[in-house]
């Protein structure tokens, strides 16, 4: 039955509204342009948009300030743009998630503005407030060096609120009932308009109580499970998907002890080890991470990136690890942010293609479902003019034309890149669609190569060791079909020696070779029933197997 969760075996692409495709000419994207983009979408084999906050905002987070969840901000258009939208991408067979963005609302929220007006207001209880100035007022900022403090001082309510992100950001009391029913009524409303599912924003505090004078804060796992009860009542196929970079066995617990939490949650651990193996060639740390974020059930699921909207957030990292990645793919100052990330794209910090495919394939393969982010499927690259994660967040690059073909307006909501060499003369979808060995046209066929390998989504996984210690071996095993793919961090070329321990041929007679599934060639035993396999620098290559589960092992 496992085969009924489109979720393990789905292409999920990441984006934001704004910079996607404008189609009114305003400078800022909308979902007009976006349903004329899902022909590109769709050729590409994307199974899954997640879309970023498009609700009404003043927008000082890039969308992550609702001021009302029931809308469309009104710069992306209206409520039956979002509808015709909703019905074109179903029409493709494209599945729609979106943000839910509920530890907080805008300041401008007419919740918030009705909550400072006096003490016995109706919404007083929604927010979290305390009288006098809490003690760790300035503790548990999530930018530091940005953000102040997570406690300020509200003159008209003439009380201290508390905020997790921004001083614009107020947290909501979930422990307020009435607030935990209004989300509920947010996620109902969006379903019901045909949607797939959330993608859950700053889950670890959405779901914690924050208390003045402590920034020791309970977390309440029943507000998960009473979420995820909601979304399958109300649309059994639904799911959620987690933003918590925790501890892998903080984790289990969001995942909920019988696999009854959140259906899917983005792997920030593997993810700040996938760095540390490209940047060093170093996987023993990587190997460690997924082995510690093995999951029990099912039922749950990973989702694996590269990079996303915000910076590459390497805190799980020790200082030293942390440090390696920085000296290769961060070496100045202001390619690092908030004294733990960096806000680059990933073309720019590995800077070669090779390099580059070498970390899809790898992302591709892991044990989980891949998200993609805009542009990175030509190599788009990063302007560190702009402040912030908004050095990441250009409009994306569709050809050559004026403003990259993403709108006609002389001023847009961030500039395009048009100098150096990842500008959008050089880098742009219309060159690579022409291009049979661009970027795009390889990141196609390994997005048919990843929907083909159901194993990866469905099946039992292993790291089989080889005799070379910065070649990654992954084998899984499904359904009597097994994969073994290769990857190699080093920079110089190796030989692999595989023992598959098969025999030579199966119980039909037939030779038992591992298939190349990208190049034409198959790789036979020898004598001794080993297998040679040379891998280029930074090479990778995927085989698959007769039934090689018998190398899983028990338990
Ligand atoms: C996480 C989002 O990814 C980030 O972009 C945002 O600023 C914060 N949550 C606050 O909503």
């Amino acid at each position: 039955m496992l085969e009924e969760l489109w979720y393990k075996n789905s292409i999920i692409y990441s984006l934001d509204l704004e910079t996607f495709m404008d189609l009114n000419g305003d400078g800022v994207g909308d979902f007009e342009g976006l349903a004329r983009r899902l022909d590109y979408l769709n050729a590409m084999g994307i199974d899954c948009i997640w879309l970023a906050p498009f609700q009404p905002t003043p927008n000082k987070d890039n969308g992550y300030d609702i001021s009302d969840y029931y809308g469309v901000d009104p710069r992306h258009g209206s409520s039956g743009n979002f509808v015709e939208f909703m019905h074109q991408a179903n029409k493709r067979g494209i599945k729609v998630i979106i943000d839910l963005v509920v530890n907080h609302t805008s300041d401008q929220h007419p919740w918030f503005q009705d909550a400072r007006s006096s003490e016995n207001a109706r919404h007083r209880d929604w927010y979290v407030w305390n009288k006098a100035k809490p003690s760790d007022w300035n503790e548990g900022m999530v930018f530091p060096g940005v953000q102040d403090s997570t406690w300020s001082y509200d003159k008209k309510a003439k009380a201290w609120y508390f905020h997790r992100f921004h001083d614009f950001q107020p947290d909501l009391n979930w422990d307020n009932p009435e607030v935990r029913a209004e989300i509920k009524r947010i996620i109902g409303f969006w379903l019901e308009l045909g949607i797939a599912g959330f993608r859950v924003d700053a889950v670890p505090f959405m779901i914690e109580s924050p208390e003045p004078n402590t920034s020791k804060h309970e977390l309440n796992f029943d507000y998960l499970r009473e979420m995820r009860r909601f979304v399958q009542w109300r649309r059994g196929e639904a799911i959620l998907l987690g933003e918590a970079n925790v501890m892998p066995e903080e984790n289990k617990k969001y995942f909920g002890e019988e696999g009854n939490g959140i259906h899917m949650m983005f792997n920030f651990y593997v993810n700040q080890h996938m760095f540390y193996a490209l940047a060093t060639s170093n996987i023993e740390p990587l190997v460690e991470a997924l082995e510690a974020t093995r999951t029990d059930f099912p039922t749950v699921q990973w989702a694996h990136f590269l990079r996303n909207h915000d910076e590459l957030d390497l805190g799980r990292l020790t200082d030293e690890q942390r440090e390696e990645v920085f000296a290769r793919f961060a070496p100045d100052d202001d390619m690092q942010l908030y004294d733990r990330g960096i806000r680059r794209r990933l073309s720019t910090m590995l800077g070669n293609r090779q390099h580059s495919e070498l970390a899809y394939s790898l992302m591709f393969s892991l044990p989980g479902t891949p998200v993609i982010r805009y542009g990175d499927e030509i190599g788009m690259g990063d302007d560190l003019s702009l402040k912030e994660r908004d050095a990441v967040r250009t409009p994306m690059q569709w050809t050559d034309d004026y403003q990259a073909g993403f709108s006609t307006a002389d001023k847009l909501v961030h500039p395009v890149i048009d100098k150096g060499p990842y500008s959008y003369h050089h880098i742009n979808v219309e060159n690579q669609r022409r291009d049979p060995d661009s970027l795009l046209n390889w990141m196609t066929a390994l997005i048919r190569l990843r929907q083909e390998c159901t194993e990866i989504g469905f099946g039992d996984w292993q790291i089989l060791k080889t005799n070379k210690p910065k070649i990654l071996c992954l084998h899984y095993s499904w359904q009597g079909s097994s994969l073994i793919i290769l990857h190699n961090f080093d920079e110089k070329a190796h030989e692999v020696i595989l023992d598959l321990k098969l025999e030579k041929k199966d119980k039909q007679g037939k030779e038992q070779k591992l298939i190349d599934l990208m190049v034409n060639y198959e790789s036979e035993a020898d004598d001794k029933g080993k297998h040679y396999i040379t891998m280029e620098a930074y090479g990778y290559r995927w085989f698959r197997a007769g039934d090689v589960s018998h190398l899983l092992k028990k338990g």
